[in-house]
């Protein structure tokens, strides 16, 4: 499937999802059921097929953009690897999460301090979840959208919907053991 058709098709999935956050917000009930929508997605083996899976091999930690909706939401395809967590990172945005393959360890954060001073940071975990396939997750729109993922045993595979282009600003990059923080592109 092209990228174009791909996007196509995905338009109903945008359609209800975007559907769902404007009818009860981005909040615990939109993001339930946009999880409900991710499963039915990720169980069309044409969307999420094994060359889209395959580029994604190479890279340690990887993730492409499957496509957006008509006001800006994102789906993203994500592999996370079993050998070291991602940097703990944001995203300018909430994300609902829907994991397809493997299990993966997810951990919220929340920045203590007033971003006063540059390049400096206090972090501290405050959730910690093991995600098995088929289950969803989400986390909040800024400042609670801080997190970092790992594969456990093997690499982890989600889908990670995003009310808005988690790659459109920069992000926030985060040391929590050394107190620091930095910002630039997505990666
Ligand atoms: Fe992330």
């Amino acid at each position: 499937m092209s990228s174009m058709e791909l996007e196509s098709s995905l338009g109903p999935f945008f359609r209800a999802a975007e559907g769902l956050v404007a009818d009860l917000g981005p909040g615990p009930q939109a993001f339930a059921g946009i999880g409900d929508l991710l499963h039915r997605l990720a169980a069309d083996a044409t969307l999420i097929d094994d060359s889209r899976l395959a580029a994604l091999h190479g890279s340690r930690a990887g993730a492409t953009i499957l496509g957006h909706g008509p006001n800006g939401s994102t789906l993203m395809l994500g592999r996370f690897p079993a050998e070291a967590p991602t940097p703990v990172h944001n995203h300018n945005s909430w994300g609902v999460i829907y994991v397809i393959r493997g299990r993966d360890r997810h951990v919220l954060w929340t920045r203590e301090d007033d971003g006063s001073q540059p390049g400096r940071a206090r972090l501290h975990a405050i959730e910690s979840r093991d995600l098995e396939a088929g289950q969803v997750a989400w986390f909040p729109a800024v400042p609670g959208d801080i997190h970092s993922q790992q594969g456990l045993g093997e690499a982890a595979w989600e889908l990670v919907y995003f009310g808005r282009d988690p790659n459109a600003a920069p992000r926030l990059y985060f040391d929590p053991d050394r107190g620091l923080v930095e910002e630039r592109a997505a990666i």
